[in-house]
């Protein structure tokens, strides 16, 4: 069945949807590592920030080699996070709520644990059960070159050599991220049918939709051939060339596929790409109108602090989707880059998946950083579309920079022999309360990532009743968000401030952001909210405000 609701009404395209990386967002078991029945316990809080939805990141049952990135049963639930009753009961409250629940599917690797990598390793050569993975003959006489000199995006390469089952060196298996993330092959109609079958399984349980990792994957170009990334090419981007593993016109079949399948189902199901592709008309072509409803803006989250960029690619974004249909999203932080209290203040380049740790030269400075964190999220909400939330960052959390080594997880740390520090700094269990072992994360003290000790001044608890904190501004922005149905709203430019002046109208409300280094007289208006104090009708540096009147 498809919508009652009228085209253009549909929730995800205003939405504000803050995403639970369950691992470090609440432990109820206590083993260190996040649960869902954390998550249930933990809902009331996100009620209180005002969300309208939640999308989880993987907690289907893994080996865990890329934090859950690597599912070996898409079907179940890892019991590090609980069991499938948790995430009903999970999914029942967030909705009793009224808060929606998008899950992670991913859909371009599985893991090598998957009982079809497993069988497809246990067969010959050129078999049905190998022909579900890109399995081919490597070069040189011996075939002891992989088959081309694609590379990880984790670092090395991108192909592993396998032993067959007589014990001789055999084939090679791509896999575009960790050894233990073997690419499907997604022209064998077996793969297909399966992820139709995984899908209707979630949307069977009552899932709102699905964040779909990688979604500029999944095809790779005919002949898989060589190609070289430019050096200076983020993990997942891969620059202004064609890339043969990113963006193959092939994908878009897919997405059509399963744009059907989700319309079979009531309320709006709605699919979400995490497509890298250097530029917003690019990353549009996943949301025409019969393909996916929504995709990250990362052309968005990788704009620097600058007045003349964020112009643009506002001004680009709204064009872009705009002109297929679809709602702009607005993202700042997730669980693959740099948060942004820390990315805003860096100054030196630091492409996507690098990460930041102690020997890394320019540090950020936390106090500019938060202070541009702060009045980067007020412009963001501001914006119409649907906004992306990356759990911690309501409450200004940094990047943690001084992770000990031994402590590091990510599989960019260990596959680059530590010269690219990866995601982990992003990814430390949440503080909730100032005091108690593992500042409430969970009552034993375990947590996966060491936490710092300065996480007891960004705990929950102490920001509650605090009117200046980063909690209660994500909490107000929100609210009159909602109230002054921002989402829905339209962009109005006003061009008489400086240059080093962001500002624009949005019904009810006009942004200014001062990204310069020079204070501004305001125009007139009553402040609604602001990222920091303002002072006697001026704007410092680094603040954002919103103003009602005139
Ligand atoms: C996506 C995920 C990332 C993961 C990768 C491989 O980029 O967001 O965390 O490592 O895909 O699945």
């Amino acid at each position: 069945m498809s919508s009652p609701e009228a085209p253009g009404s549909e929730w995800w395209r205003t939405a504000v949807i803050y995403q639970i990386y369950p691992r470090s967002f609440a432990d109820r078991s206590g083993d260190g590592i996040g649960d869902l029945p954390g998550v249930t316990s933990r809902l009331n809080d996100l009620s209180a920030l005002g969300v309208d939805a939640i999308w989880l990141s993987p907690f289907q049952r893994s080996p865990q080699k890329d934090a859950g990135y690597d599912v070996s049963d898409y079907c179940d639930v890892d019991p590090i996070f609980g069991t499938l009753a948790d995430f009903d009961e999970m999914l029942a409250q967030a909705h009793a709520r009224g808060i929606r629940v998008i899950v992670d599917l991913v859909p371009n690797h599985s893991s090598d644990q998957h009982v079809w990598f497993r069988n497809a390793l246990a067969a010959a050569p050129g078999s049905p059960e190998r022909a579900r993975y890109i399995f081919r003959d490597g070069k040189g006489p011996q075939g002891e070159e992989p088959p081309n000199n694609w590379e990880s995006v984790f670092g090395g390469p991108a192909w592993t050599r396998v032993t067959e089952a007589d014990g001789t060196p055999g084939q090679w298996y791509l896999h575009l991220f960790d050894t233990s993330q073997p690419d499907f092959d997604w022209t064998n109609d077996e793969v297909r049918q399966e992820f139709r079958r995984i899908l209707r399984f979630w949307l069977d349980r009552g899932v709102d939709g699905f964040r779909v990792d990688v979604a500029h994957g999944l095809v790779k170009k005919e002949g898989l051939p060589d190609y070289t990334p430019p050096t200076d090419a983020g993990s997942m981007g891969g620059g202004e060339t064609a890339v043969p593993y990113w963006g193959q016109d092939g994908v878009h079949e897919i997405y059509r596929d399963w744009h059907e399948l989700l319309a079979e189902y009531d309320g709006d199901r709605a699919l979400c790409a995490e497509a890298w592709l250097p530029s917003v008309a690019q990353t549009a072509l996943w949301v025409r109108p019969d393909e996916m409803h929504q995709a990250f803006n990362f052309e968005y989250l990788e704009t620097p602090w600058d007045a003349q960029k964020l112009r643009l690619v506002i001004a680009d974004s709204l064009a872009g989707f705009g002109a297929v249909g679809a709602p702009s999203t607005w993202v700042l932080s997730n669980h693959d880059v740099v948060r942004h209290a820390s990315r805003l203040a860096l100054t030196v380049e630091n492409p996507q998946g690098y990460g930041i740790g102690p020997r890394t030269p320019g540090k950020p400075d936390p106090v500019v950083g938060l202070r541009r964190a702060r009045a980067a999220t007020t412009l963001m909400l501001a914006l119409p579309g649907s906004a992306y939330l990356y759990q911690g960052e309501e409450l200004g959390l940094p990047e943690v920079i001084d992770l000990p080594d031994s402590a590091r997880q990510d599989p960019t740390w260990f596959r680059t022999h530590g010269e690219r520090y990866g995601r982990d700094g992003c990814r430390v269990p949440l503080p909730w309360t100032a005091d108690g072992p593992s500042y409430g994360f969970n009552d034993t003290g375990e947590s996966w990532l060491p936490q710092p000790t300065q996480w007891a001044a960004f705990a929950r608890d102490v920001q509650r009743d605090d009117p200046d904190s980063t909690l209660t501004l994500y909490k107000t922005l929100l609210a009159e968000r909602r109230a002054r149905g921002l989402g829905a709203g339209q962009l109005e430019w006003i061009d008489s401030l400086p240059e080093h002046v962001v500002a624009f109208r949005n019904g009810s409300i006009t942004v200014v952001a001062n990204v310069g280094t020079e204070p501004v007289p305001l125009p007139g208006g009553t402040v609604v909210v602001s990222s920091g104090p303002v002072a006697s009708g001026i704007l410092s540096p680094d603040q954002t405000v919103w103003l009602a009147g005139d």
